[in-house]
């Protein structure tokens, strides 16, 4: 009798708890949906706001995302591909029917600042709003004032694929109590109008943790370690907390170039996923990335190689050889001493490289298989993919060739895995 008692009350209790959980679900997870407008005509707009708006969609790399591969800009279709599955961007253009068209300014805030589409269900957070959420209200209606005055374009993105249970959209109700801290941050007084300003589009617009801190299993960014590093898509995204790790201390004027240019002349060169960032900076005034440059310096840790002393023991001198070897046949022609890119062309020697310098060598290996892509006039800037010409142990070869020769750092471990795996993750795309 008495075991069957506290078993009553257990299930009672239980029954309680399963109500209250599923009330606060619906309380999280309810948003209502904001009754769609007539689209403003184009004209309504004041110039100088849709000139500010477009510059602001260029701070925030929304063509980037929103424009598939051939595709009309903005008009969505851009597979991202996620540990969870496929999720792709979808029309920002005004189109009525499958874009935003019928969007007022109020349902365009509430999507940047708390992710909910017009129509109330959840946005994921493939679409970094938990940055835009920084934004000023004046960038904001920029923004929404830009988008409504491009042509409409009647284009609906493919569905999503996504795995179980993530494909259930008020999920991410509960990620947003965990990663979402809504609004724009107070001004720092201590601190003049740049650095705030530079603060604001490098955690806001500019979304830079998306890629330049590491995820949790969870794919949220991970607590007090902004900026550590990260990875994406295959890339490393360096931490940008220790430039000053590199050879050549990154100064203002190195980090302006390289963020406007995609090329600073002591340091990397700009491919993989930075590539379009720095192309969409480049249209945007000096003052905005001066500012976030600014920022970046104040973010600075002790520089970490004072404390590494250099220790070349355990290199593979073998694999160094051949690597010397191929590295004359496939990469001299451009990267040797003297050669006319070296020369003529001031590009950055592979001995002051953050690539060949960083800790892993995931993005030197990165390079090989993928190169830089043609980018038409900019034919200076081509580097042809290796992936189809050279095997991981060839890779790996030249890697540390690479390591050896041209910097004073510790040998890397494990290339020929990692070349393995990049190209893994390639495949699965
Ligand atoms: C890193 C990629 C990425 C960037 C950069 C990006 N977006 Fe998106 N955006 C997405 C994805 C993915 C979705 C769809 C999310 C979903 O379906 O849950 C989306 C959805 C949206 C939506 C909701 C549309 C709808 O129909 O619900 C709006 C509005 C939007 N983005 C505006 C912008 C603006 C404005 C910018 C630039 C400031 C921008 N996005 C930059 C990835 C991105
Ligand atoms: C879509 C992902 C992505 C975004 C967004 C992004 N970055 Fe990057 N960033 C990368 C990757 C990947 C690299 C490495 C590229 C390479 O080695 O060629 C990189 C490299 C850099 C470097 C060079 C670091 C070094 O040590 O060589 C700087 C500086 C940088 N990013 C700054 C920024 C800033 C500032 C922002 C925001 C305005 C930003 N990035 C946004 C992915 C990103
Ligand atoms: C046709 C010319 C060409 C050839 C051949 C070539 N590269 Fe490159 N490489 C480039 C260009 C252009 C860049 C972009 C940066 C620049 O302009 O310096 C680059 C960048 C790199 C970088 C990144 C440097 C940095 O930090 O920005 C690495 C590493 C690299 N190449 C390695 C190689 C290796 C290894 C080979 C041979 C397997 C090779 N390259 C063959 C043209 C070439």
């Amino acid at each position: 009798m008495k075991a069957r008692h506290r078993f009553l009350s257990l299930l009672i209790f239980a029954a309680a708890a399963a109500v209250l959980a599923a009330a606060v679900s619906v309380y999280l997870t309810w948003e209502k949906a904001i009754a769609p407008t007539v689209p403003p005509v184009p004209s309504s707009f004041d110039r100088q706001l849709v000139l500010h708006g477009s510059r602001v969609a260029a701070l925030g790399d929304c063509a980037v995302c929103h424009t598939a591969p051939g595709g009309k800009p903005y008009a969505g279709g851009l597979p991202l591909a996620t540990p969870f599955g496929t999720i792709y961007t979808t029309n920002i253009t005004p189109d009525t029917e499958t874009g935003i068209g019928s969007w007022s300014l109020e349902a365009f805030t509430r999507a940047m600042r708390r992710g909910i589409s017009r129509d109330g269900h959840q946005l994921y957070p493939a679409f970094p709003y938990v940055h835009y959420t920084r934004m000023s209200d004046g960038d904001i209606a920029a923004a929404y004032a830009f988008l409504m005055q491009r042509d409409p374009v009647v284009s609906k993105a493919p569905d999503n694929a996504l795995i179980f249970p993530l494909n259930f959209r008020p999920l991410v109700a509960f990620w947003n109590v965990l990663f979402l801290r809504e609004g724009p941050e107070a001004r720092d007084a201590s601190r003049d109008d740049k650095w705030n300003r530079g603060r604001e589009l490098v955690n806001g617009l500019g979304h830079c943790a998306a890629c330049h801190t590491p995820l949790n299993p969870i794919g949220g960014e991970q607590w007090g370690k902004a900026f550590d590093g990260g990875v994406v898509d295959g890339w490393e995204a360096p931490s940008l907390n220790t430039l000053t790790a590199s050879p050549h201390p990154w100064t203002k004027s190195q980090l302006i170039a390289y963020l406007r240019t995609g090329m600073s002349s002591q340091h990397s060169a700009a491919a993989g996923p930075m590539l379009p960032v720095t192309q969409e900076l480049a249209t945007v005034p000096e003052e905005d990335v001066d500012a976030i440059a600014t920022y970046l310096l104040s973010l600075q840790k002790p520089r970490i190689r004072d404390v590494m002393p250099p220790d070349h023991a355990g290199a593979d001198k073998t694999s160094i050889q051949r690597g010397a070897v191929l590295f004359s046949a496939a990469c001299a022609a451009c990267h040797g001493e003297n050669s006319p890119m070296q020369s003529l062309g001031e590009r950055p020697s592979l001995a002051t490289s953050s690539t060949v310098n960083a800790a892993t060598p995931r993005n030197t290996v990165q390079m090989m298989l993928e190169g830089v892509q043609w980018q038409g006039e900019r034919e200076v800037r081509y580097m042809p993919p290796f992936k189809h010409l050279l095997n991981d142990r060839q890779v790996a070869d030249i890697a540390n060739y690479l390591r050896a020769t041209y910097t004073d750092q510790p040998p890397w471990k494990d290339v020929v895995q990692t070349a393995a795996e990049i190209r893994k993750g390639d495949q699965s795309r």
